[in-house]
Parts: C-alpha cells; structure tokens; sequence
C-alpha cells in the first residue's frame, strides 16, 4: 500500500486556499499539481503548496501517473463534467458541494463510480460536525426541523455581477437570470441545509412544495418537505438580507420533550434534557478556534482531506459516498419541478440513485450512517 496520496487540485479560488491547507497538515497527502483555467490562480496555489507543477490543462493532470486523485474545487456547475473525466481516468475524486447539478447528472457519476475502481468522496461537511454528531446522538426522532441559509447581498457574487453592489436593492430576485441555479444560489450554497436536514431526520422525503414566482424557479425560497415518518422539515434560503440576529446557518430541531438548535455548528444548545450541548465556540488572541475546553476546534470540513486520504489509501467505509451525494441534489431538483408546476410533487429516494441491481444504496437507506 502507498503511504501517501499524490492529490492535485482542480479550481484553485476561494475554497481550494482552505483544503490546502488541510492537505499540507495531512501527513499521508501531497500535492502534487494544480489547475485552473485562469493561469495565476493555478500558479499561485502551486507556490503555496509547493507543487511539482501548475497547468490550465486538466487532461494533463488526468494523464499523470505520479497523481492518485483529484480535489475538485472549481465554480459549482463544472463538478459532475470534472469527476467524470477524472473518473474515466482512473483518479480518485474528492469533490466540493454541489457534486452535481441535476439528477442526471448524479446518474452518471454514480454509475461511472460503481464501474469503476475509483473512491468518491462529497463535501458536505455538516455532516462530520461534532454538533452534528452530538446533535444526532440526543435527538432520535425528530417531529420538525428548521435551517435557514442567509447570504447577504453583499456576499452573492452573482447578485453584484447581475444587479450591481445594491444587489438585493436594485431589481428583483424574481429577475435573475440563473436563479437557483446560479453561483451562491439556494443549490450552491443552501445545499447543506438539503443534506443536513436529511441525514439529521433518519426518514426518507416523500412530498416537497417549494414556491416558485409565476411557475419560474426563484432562489430565495422556502422549500418543505414531509418525510416518511410524518415528520417534516422548512429549508429556507436568502441572498436578499441577512437579519442581523440569526447567522448564516441556523438550525433548530424539535423532538417533543426535548429539542435542539445550532448557531453556525459553533454552539449547540438543547431543551428538555439535561446532555450537554457546546458553549459558544470562540476564537482566541491567535485567532485558532478552540472549543470551551481549550482544544482546537474542529468543524468536520477541516478533517475532510484526513478522511479522503485514509479512504483511498486504506479503504473502509467512505464518509460521503457518491449516492450519499446525491441526496441534496434529488431534494433540490424536486423543489424546483413543485415550483414550476405549482404544486407539491411526490417523491421517491430511489429515483435519486442509480445501483446496479437497483437496491437502494446502503448509505441512502441509513441516512448517511453507513455499513453497519
Ligand atoms: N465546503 C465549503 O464550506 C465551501 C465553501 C465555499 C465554497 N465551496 C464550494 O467550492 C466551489 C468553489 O467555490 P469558491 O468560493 O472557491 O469559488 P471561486 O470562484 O473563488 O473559485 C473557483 C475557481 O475555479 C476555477 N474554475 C472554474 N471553472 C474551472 C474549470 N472548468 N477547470 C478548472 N478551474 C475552473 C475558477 O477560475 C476559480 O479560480 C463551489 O462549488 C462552492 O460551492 C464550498
């Protein structure tokens, strides 16, 4: 077995500077090249991490044997077209959140991942959280749960580029272009929720209703959804204000007597139950998060390029495979058929997952849990 996973990354902005620097701590990674269609950023993350090299050409990447995997971290909509081409060339992939767009699109990846010999990991992060972990410890069975994603304007980059610095201001989220497809849109960015709400509530969606504007899908929404348990769960997303109080991610789950809510995944605060949760988790003098007991805090994206090492190099159970993935991407294109048709819509979590004895996947049908 190699000791070490040679790993280029694809897509070098916003988000590659902080998987870099988990790849650098990761004593079983290295980087070993990096690409970008714009030929600085390729350049500057290859300094950074001292790389071999940095190409705009993807195919050279794929065609080198001296790398193991990918870590895809390019604009959202380009994920499922770069795993399949990685996938076909033989690379282990990690890719950022969305890993696709559509369920077409999860199809094929799914079903190029199960023909082939390559480890597929996602980024939805949430779920590695320790108060997700805590969360889902304490509370069984949920009756209701409430995420909301807040993007204020000033943070779309979609928005500015459409509608100028008083995105929100300017002209009517109804007007946008790409909706909820878009950059930092509800899918982009609000896809967590999707995830989350999913795996927190042990129970498959069975109806969705999200509204849309004159039949056309809008980004900033409410999508609700009713699982199988009767349970059901309102995601919520803004790009037009961000309220002040509440942060960008906040979630709240009722179970009956005792219930949960989360600021951000930095605190955790129960009802009707004497477990504890997690004090505010704070930022010290140096700036390095550390949890109340004074360890550093780890927020479950940071262990991500660990656990990814670890999976192709060793095996053993993936922590987000590809039709775990998928989920929020089946939920997202459902709420946008309920917009479009005005109604709510039936849903059924096999049509998310492609197999090829058509069973559902094992991690689908325990909610991310895994194999036992
Ligand atoms: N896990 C998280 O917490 C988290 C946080 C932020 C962003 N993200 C996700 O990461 C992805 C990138 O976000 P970002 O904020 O870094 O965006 P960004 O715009 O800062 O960077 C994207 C980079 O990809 C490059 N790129 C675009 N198309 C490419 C292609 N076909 N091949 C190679 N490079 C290409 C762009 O030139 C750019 O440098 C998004 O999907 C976003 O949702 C995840």
């Amino acid at each position: 077995m190699a000791d070490k996973l040679n790993v280029a990354i694809v897509g070098c902005g916003g988000i590659s500077r902080y998987h870099l620097a988990n790849i650098l701590k990761t004593p079983t990674m290295r980087l070993a090249a990096t690409v970008d269609v714009v030929e600085t950023a390729a350049r500057e993350r290859a300094e950074e991490g001292g790389a071999e090299y940095h190409t705009t050409d993807l195919e050279r990447v794929l065609s080198d044997g001296g790398v193991d995997a990918v870590i895809i971290c390019s604009t959202h909509d380009t994920h499922a077209a770069i795993s399949l081409e990685a996938i076909a060339a033989g690379k282990h992939v990690f890719v950022e959140k969305p890993p696709m767009m559509t369920i077409e699109e999860a199809w094929a990846v799914q079903k190029a991942v199960g023909e082939s010999n390559v480890q597929f990991m996602g980024a939805w992060w949430f779920k590695h959280s320790p108060v997700t972990l805590r969360l889902r410890d304490v509370i069984k069975k949920p009756y209701f749960i409430l995420f909301t994603v807040r993007i204020p304007p000033s943070q779309n980059r979609r928005n500015k580029a459409i509608f100028g610095p008083n995105a929100a201001d300017g002209a009517h989220q109804v007007d946008d272009p790409q909706g909820p497809y878009g950059a930092d849109g509800v899918f982009d960015n609000g896809g967590y929720a999707l995830y989350w709400i999913w795996h927190v509530m042990r129970s498959q969606p069975v109806e969705i209703y999200a509204m849309g504007y004159g039949g056309k899908p809008t980004n900033t929404s409410t999508i609700v959804i009713r699982f199988d348990n009767g349970s059901v769960a309102n995601s919520v997303f803004s790009d037009v204000g961000s309220g002040g109080i509440v942060p960008k991610y906040y979630g709240e789950v009722l179970g009956g007597s005792v219930s949960a809510a989360t600021n951000r995944f930095r605190s955790l605060v129960f009802e009707g139950t004497d477990e504890p949760g997690f004090e505010e988790i704070y930022a010290d003098g140096t700036g390095i998060l550390k949890d109340p007991s004074g360890k550093p805090y780890r927020a479950g994206f940071d262990e991500e390029m660990e656990m990814f090492a670890t999976l192709c190099l060793e095996g053993g159970t993936n922590p987000m495979d590809v039709w775990e993935s998928s989920v929020p991407t089946f939920i997202f294109e459902k709420a946008i058929e309920s917009m479009r048709e005005r109604k709510p819509v039936s849903v059924d979590i096999r049509d998310a997952c492609w197999t090829p004895d058509g069973e559902l996947p094992e991690s689908v049908a325990t909610f991310g849990d895994g194999r036992e």
